[in-house]
């Protein structure tokens, strides 16, 4: 079955967040194949192109087939290049409930263009999600991950838990802390 709805493209002032593309599998190496943008994550860093371009596929079977998600291909407006992923990784329409995620290739940090894109998928899911009315968006980080801290606290997120050994990856139990937005809140 189709999608119910097509794939959004979304606009920054700096950004095109839109679907990914096969030409785009040397950037999505870049960015999974780094260990500096994996170690807080559940990715196992890349060290094959192969391995990207099935991740590709899965984020488009993601949105295409199975219906759980979007994940989009970060561009930057000036150079044309793919810099990084945001995505809307799971929704869930019986509680209206939603969670993003996001990373950049590490020779885009520090230009605030995780604020910006992260930004605009909160605005999407706020505003034009079309299955459900969001009325929480989720997202979770690693507590020592400083950075994705920080742009969820830009963003106007409230850590509202801490999570003791939530997931297991790559072989070992990490803690998580929970951020939130409620619709309320905006
Ligand atoms: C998390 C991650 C995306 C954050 O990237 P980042 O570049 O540090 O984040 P930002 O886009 O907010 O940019 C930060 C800095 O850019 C600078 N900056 C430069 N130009 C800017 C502009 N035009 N607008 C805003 N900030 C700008 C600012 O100094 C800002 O820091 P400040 O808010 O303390 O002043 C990145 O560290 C990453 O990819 N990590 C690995 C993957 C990961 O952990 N993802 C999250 C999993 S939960």
């Amino acid at each position: 079955m189709p999608s119910p709805f097509p794939f959004p493209i979304l606009e920054t002032e700096r950004l095109i967040l839109r679907e990914w593309q096969d030409e785009d599998v040397n950037a999505l190496f870049k960015l999974f194949g780094s260990e500096e943008v994996v170690r807080y994550t559940p990715v196992v860093c890349h060290t094959d192109p192969e391995q990207s371009m099935q991740t590709m596929r899965r984020f488009r079977a993601r949105f295409h087939e199975k219906h759980e998600g979007i994940v989009w291909a970060v561009e930057r407006k000036d150079t044309r290049e793919v810099i990084g992923e945001a995505g809307i990784y799971e929704w869930s329409p019986q509680h209206f409930r939603l969670a993003i995620g996001y990373s950049l290739i590490p020779d885009h940090w520090g230009h605030g263009f995780a604020t910006e894109m992260a930004r605009e998928v909160v605005r999407y899911a706020f505003e034009d999600f079309p299955l459900f009315t969001v009325n929480r968006v989720e997202a979770q980080t690693d507590p020592v991950n400083q950075p994705s801290i920080h742009v969820l606290e830009k963003l106007g997120f409230t850590k509202e838990a801490y999570i003791r050994q939530g997931e297991f990856e790559k072989g070992r139990f990490v803690d998580l802390v929970l951020f939130s937005m409620l619709r309320a809140e905006r």
